[in-house]
């Protein structure tokens, strides 16, 4: 019912309007026949993406990730760089223990076989990987059916539940996790989360969000209800 319909919603106009960012170029190719090297290749740019967009706006991230790319193609290549090369690289990019735990991260996983991991549990124990970056990786580059929370999914789950709730407050955000795992697509869980991002990112915006062109605003009990409880609507997480 609702559930289904948010998903299918979700993910037409993911499929639709989504950014054409470097490192989405691959998942959509390689739906059939992939190999376990593309996944990896992919969790590579993944990860890197990721790290990069935890402070920083996507058209920046888009120069400074093809750049990195460019020099350090494969996981394994980055863990043979310097932490100098990297920082260089960083430079611009500010909080540069994210440069230098990617590095760690590289030579870890290089150290242990190379091997990507490929579930949350393998992936919180690379340094610098927490539950937000372990989510992403493990649904976009593994398609496995787990939830990504950021501040941008926050806001749009908010609205569309109309939860109003101290966003500070750790049992507030751990909600949250557990609506978007109740939420997440099972078939298409990476594109999924990413379309929650994206939506947040484009329409659902802190101030003015753009209703009218919002696929699910029929299922927003925010906008539903925006005369009585209007406070779910600026909330702004
Ligand atoms: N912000 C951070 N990661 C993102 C992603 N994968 N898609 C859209 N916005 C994002």
């Amino acid at each position: 019912e609702d559930t289904h319909k948010i998903r299918a919603s979700l993910l037409e106009w993911y499929d639709e309007n989504q950014r054409d960012l470097p490192w989405r170029t691959s998942t959509k190719k390689s739906e059939n026949g992939e190999n376990v090297q593309e996944e990896e290749k992919r969790a590579y740019g993944v990860w890197v993406s990721e790290v990069m967009l935890q402070q920083t706006r996507v058209q920046t991230v888009i120069d400074y990730y093809n750049r990195w790319m460019l020099k350090w193609p494969t996981l394994q290549h980055l863990s043979q760089a310097s932490l100098e090369e990297v920082n260089e690289m960083w430079a611009g990019l500010g909080y540069y223990r994210r440069a230098r735990f990617l590095l760690e991260g590289a030579k870890m996983i290089v150290a242990e076989g190379s091997e990507f991991p490929n579930t949350v549990f393998a992936l919180r124990k690379v340094p610098g990987i927490g539950d937000y970056t372990a989510g992403a990786i493990a649904s976009i580059a593994f398609k496995q059916v787990v939830p990504v929370v950021d501040g941008n999914v926050v806001r749009v789950l908010a609205r569309l539940k109309a939860i109003s709730a101290n966003p500070k407050d750790k049992t507030t955000v751990k909600n949250f996790w557990k609506l978007a795992a109740q939420l997440v697509d099972p078939s298409r869980p990476g594109d999924f989360n990413q379309s929650l991002m994206e939506l947040g990112a484009t329409l659902c915006t802190p101030l003015n969000p753009n209703c009218t062109s919002c696929p699910v605003s029929s299922q927003c009990r925010a906008l539903h209800n925006s005369r009585n409880d209007e406070s779910v609507m600026v909330m702004d997480y």
